[in-house]
Formats: C-alpha cells, structure tokens, sequence
C-alpha cells in the first residue's frame, strides 16, 4: 500500500512505524502537520491508499478523511478519548492499558475502531511507556488494521468504553503537595507528566518544571525540604521519604525555558546542598538514582548508564569512563555496555550545551569527553567488548556502540546512524573509522547522506549490528547472556583477544586513531566556531522545540518524486 504519514514531528514512535511497514513492503512518505493546504497538496501528489496518523496534534482537514482512509493511533484502549491518555492512565494506576487504530472522523477519537492491543502497565514514566509499550503495541495494532483495510474490511463501531472522554490537565491539576502527598503520588505525578509537559512547582523561590522523578530508599528531612544533591539531580523530602529530581525546566514570566539537570539549572543555590556519596563506585549498587550501574557474573561485567534521553554530557561521560576503567580492573573477561531501558545513546548532551555560557566551547568539550570514552573501548586489550543495544541509539550514540567488539541490539531498537539533521554536523566518534570497517565505505557515505532511521533488521543486513532478538526484553537479554558466555569460553576468549589485538596493531599501523580523531575535530571545530551557524541554529531549534516550518525532503518523497501540485484541487 502507498501509505502517508501525517505528523507533527518525526517522533521515536513514527519512525518505529516508518521502518516496520517499509519493511513489510508498504510505500511510505512523510508530511509534517503544518497546515491544511499543505496535508492535502502532500495528499494530491502522493495519493496514498491510506493516511496514517501515529502522532497527531491538530484534527486532519474533513475533505481529506472524507475521501481517504485516514487512520489515527491513539495511545489508549477502544472507548477511551482525548488528548491526555496515558497521563490519565498513570494518574489512575490502571493495571492495563492499549493502542487503539481508529479511523479520522469529525469529533476527536470518536470514529469506527479497525484494530486494538492491551498491554500491562509499568511503573514509569510516560515517556517510556510510550517508547515500550505504546510503540510495541502501536506497531501490531496498525499492521492488524492496515490487514483489514487492504482485505476490505469494515471497521467496528466505536463503543462508550469506561473512560469515555477524557480532557487535557491542567498544571492545577497535576501540582504536587509536598505536605499532604505520599512518595507514591509523588512519583505518579512525575511520572504522568514526563517528558512533556512536567509539574509546575516552585524551587527556592523560582518557579520550575519538575521531571525525572526517582524514588529514593534512604534519605528523608523536613516535607518539601531540599535535602541532598547528587551529580546533576537533586533530592526532595516527601511526607514518608523522599524523591530526586533530575531535570528542571525554568519558567520565567509564564514562559517555559528547556528541561537541563536541575543542579545546572540552579546553579549556585544548588551548590549548597549537602553531597550524597557516589554509590556508582561500588558493585552491585541501586541506591533509587543511579545512573550508571555495575553488576558482574560469570566473568561477564555488565555497565549500564541510563541517562534521560540518552544525552551524555561531559561530566557523564566523564563518570562513565571512570566506571568503564574499574569495570576493566575487575577479573572478568567481557564487558557488557548496556545503555538504558529506553535509549542506549543520543550522544552529544544538547540541552547542557545550550545551557552553558559558551554552546562552542562546551561542544568541543563534550566531544572530547565523548571520543575519550570511544577511545577507551576501541583499545580495550583485556577485554571483549558488547554493546548491547536495549534502546534506540542516535548520531554519536551509534557510532560509540560501534566501538565495542559485537553489536547486539533489540529488534524493536531503530538506529539514526547519521549527524547531518543536527545542522550538517560532521560528527567524530571516530566514526570515520568505525563506519567504513563495518559496512564499507561507500554504504558508510550512502547511509550518513540519507539520514533516516533504520530498524535492527536493516542494520544488521547492513553489517551494523551483529544479532538482534525480540520482541520480549527476555528474548533480548537471553541472546546477550549467551553471546557473552560463548565468548567468555575459555578457547574462545583467547583466539578472540588475540585477533582482536592483532587487528587493532594493524589498524593502528596503517592509519593511527589519532589521525581519525583529528581530522573529524578539524572539522567538528568548523561546526563550532566556524562562520556556518548551522549546527548552532539546528541544536537552539531542537532544544527549543522550535516547530517545523516544512518537512525535510529525505522524508517527503512524494515531493521528490516533483509531484507537488497534481490534483491539489480534488482536496480542496
Ligand atoms: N541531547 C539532549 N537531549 C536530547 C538528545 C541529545 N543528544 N537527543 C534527544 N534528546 C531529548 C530531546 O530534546 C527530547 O527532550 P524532551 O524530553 O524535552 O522532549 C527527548 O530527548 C526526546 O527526543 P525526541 O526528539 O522527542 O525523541 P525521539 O525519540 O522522537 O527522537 C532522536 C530521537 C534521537 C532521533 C532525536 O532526539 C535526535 O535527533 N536527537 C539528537 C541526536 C544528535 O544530534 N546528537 C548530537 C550529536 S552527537
């Protein structure tokens, strides 16, 4: 089928969707929601059989769903309604929830049902179950549908349900009480409101958005009190415990700024706060926020680092390379890179960078700190190396994972392995060395010029990525622990050490790491202090959540294929 996908911005859950069903053979091009003429020109040229809406924020225009099937995915069972589903759902700690495929009608979520899911909830934040368990779920329920439509089905008729509508909240309704609250609401709060739109409170007299809200098993004082910090968070008593918040978004004069870890965005108020002890350094730790954690069996060490959003600072990489290095001093044979639940690595922290005084100097610092760590895992000679991909990985992220020995990813994971939508970035990461080793150098330039996201079945026909399994985490994790342990085999270990070995020395031989570093600096300086304000134009857009005024040609093909103005009329 030719399908449109009709979005307001190509988000995790879009691009999951873009990849499955090119992959089940489906034509697909993109439009961003930006007007009315505009999704009916896109409609008129590309002439889809089907319009899909993963992510919508505007009703589409009437004379298109009148005349196409137009189906919108929300992220809530048959019956349930509105802008705020899931919120709703975590608010009401419901135990199940669902993805819905309905077909665009005049009122909002009110039109024939084509195909539905139910999955378990989790305690999490929004945003994650919306990468998990929404997106699994959305990916099944659309291809139920699209089977459907093209057996010429007819959709069911749209039932009341329990929930019935349900209306946007507003910030009164989210606020926390810091005196009446239990640290189980507390967290419900942060929860349903993480990534967007956050808790409005205030913090020593300012006025924040709170985000990123972890329960915390020891701590407790005064409620409401700010009692501790810790790297880039900050903890708050509750009325039985206390919570750290690790992101805040200044609002000044009614005007929300961009999300930044709250100690940064306190600044020196911060700073008083009493120091809680790294746990990070220890074994086998989780004391309620840890980003970075270590565990060990059979030989095998296993790093995660589940940093929000992926974004790795200086001061996390930093961390990171410190734990790398006591990872490497322990008697095991294979390190494990794990990443987070819901990211593996987006790179460069752009939101810190955008905070600081100097967005070029702390651009070149984050990408030192970055390529430091790349180098660590590139000339790791003790070691085999994994990075075992739980989440979705983007730009420097990517090409850090291909530092390790063996590549394993979840099969739902979708890779953007390219650096030029963040205003033709060059990028570093060695990825000019590691790119062409893995998949040659022509694909290596095809796939950095296209800039489109690919699914782990693509990459690994690619050569990316070595394995992937799925759909189930279990499945995942049950092929890493077996790839670890056959390489942590005594025989294997060594034959493939010392290949490892040899194959670095010759590599190093022919052309030094520091020779790839240094070019792609070269030109990375240019990115940052050069007289192209691209990538300083691109990152305050991306951050500022600055709205599209158009939708990249690399996703619009039909406007490729030149067809822009044909039939425009019909839709009008
Ligand atoms: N630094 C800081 N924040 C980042 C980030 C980064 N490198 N990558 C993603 N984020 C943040 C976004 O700002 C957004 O923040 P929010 O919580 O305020 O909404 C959040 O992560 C989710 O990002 P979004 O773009 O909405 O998610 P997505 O899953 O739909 O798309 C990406 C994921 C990775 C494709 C997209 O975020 C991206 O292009 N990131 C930038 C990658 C990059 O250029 N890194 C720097 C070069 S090394």
């Amino acid at each position: 089928m030719r399908i449109l996908l009709l979005v307001h911005g190509f988000n995790s859950l879009s691009q999951r969707l873009f990849v499955e069903l090119q992959r089940d053979g489906h034509e697909l091009s993109v439009e961003f929601d930006i007007h009315d003429d505009v999704t009916r020109e896109a409609v008129a040229s590309f002439r889809p059989d089907v319009l899909l809406a993963p992510f919508l924020k505007r009703a589409i225009p009437a004379s298109v769903w009148q005349r196409l099937p137009c189906l919108i995915v929300h992220p809530g069972p048959p019956g349930d309604r509105g802008p705020a589903a899931l919120d709703w759902a975590i608010l009401h700690s419901v135990d199940t929830w669902g993805v819905t495929v309905l077909q665009a009608e005049a009122a909002m979520d009110s039109g024939p049902v084509w195909a539905s899911s139910e999955f378990t909830m989790r305690h999490a934040r929004k945003s994650s179950l919306y990468r998990r368990e929404v997106t699994e779920a959305a990916v099944e329920t659309v291809r139920q549908a699209l089977a459907r439509l093209e057996a010429g089905e007819r959709p069911a008729t749209a039932h009341a349900g329990a929930h019935g509508w349900q209306p946007a909240l507003r910030q009164l309704q989210r606020a926390i009480d810091w005196q009446q609250d239990d640290t189980a609401t507390v967290l419900r709060k942060l929860h349903a409101a993480d990534g967007f739109p956050g808790v409005e409170d205030v913090l020593l007299g300012r006025s924040f958005r709170l985000f990123d809200g972890h329960r915390e098993q020891r701590l407790a004082g005064r409620s409401g009190s700010l009692i501790a910090r810790r790297h880039g968070a900050i903890c708050r008593a509750t009325r039985d415990g206390a919570v750290w918040i690790g992101q805040l978004q200044p609002v000044e004069d009614g005007r929300c700024s961009f999300k930044r870890p709250a100690a940064v965005a306190l600044g020196q108020l911060a700073q008083d706060l009493p120091l809680c002890e790294d746990d990070s350094a220890a074994l086998g730790n989780d004391a309620g926020l840890s980003e970075i954690r270590y565990e060990e069996r059979d030989r095998i060490g296993y790093l995660h680092f589940d940093f929000y959003n992926g974004a790795m600072s200086t001061a996390q990489c930093e961390r990171l390379r410190a734990a790398y290095a006591r990872a490497r001093r322990r008697p095991t044979r294979i390190i494990v890179l794990m990443g987070g639940g819901d990211f593996w690595s987006n790179g460069m922290h752009l939101h810190c960078i955008e905070a600081a005084a100097s967005a070029a100097d702390a651009s070149w610092e984050n990408i030192n700190a970055i390529d430091d760590l790349a180098q660590d895992i590139l000339c790791t000679d003790t070691h085999l190396t994994i990075a075992a991909l739980q989440g979705n990985a983007a730009a420097g992220g990517v090409f850090l994972a291909l530092a390790a020995d063996l590549v394993l990813a979840h099969s739902g994971v979708v890779l953007n392995p390219h650096y030029r939508n963040m205003g033709n970035l060059y990028g570093s990461e060695y990825w000019t060395y590691l790119l062409p080793s893995r998949i040659g150098a022509e694909r290596a330039q095809a796939l950095m010029a296209g800039r489109l996201p690919i699914g782990a079945a693509e990459a690994q026909s690619l050569g990316l990525v070595d394995a992937h399994a799925g759909p189930d985490m279990a499945a995942f994790r049950a092929l890493v622990e077996s790839r670890a342990a056959t390489l942590a085999a005594e025989e294997s270990f060594a034959r493939e050490l010392a290949e490892k070995r040899a194959r670095r020395a010759r590599d190093e031989y022919v052309h030094p790491l520091s020779d790839y570093r240094s070019a792609e600096l070269e030109r990375m300086r240019l990115n940052f202090y050069g007289f192209d304000p691209s990538y300083h134009v691109a990152r305050y857009r991306f951050v500022h959540r600055a709205p599209a005024a158009w939708t990249p040609l690399h996703l619009a093909r039909h406007r490729q294929l030149g067809g822009a103005d044909l039939g425009a009329a019909a839709y009008r």
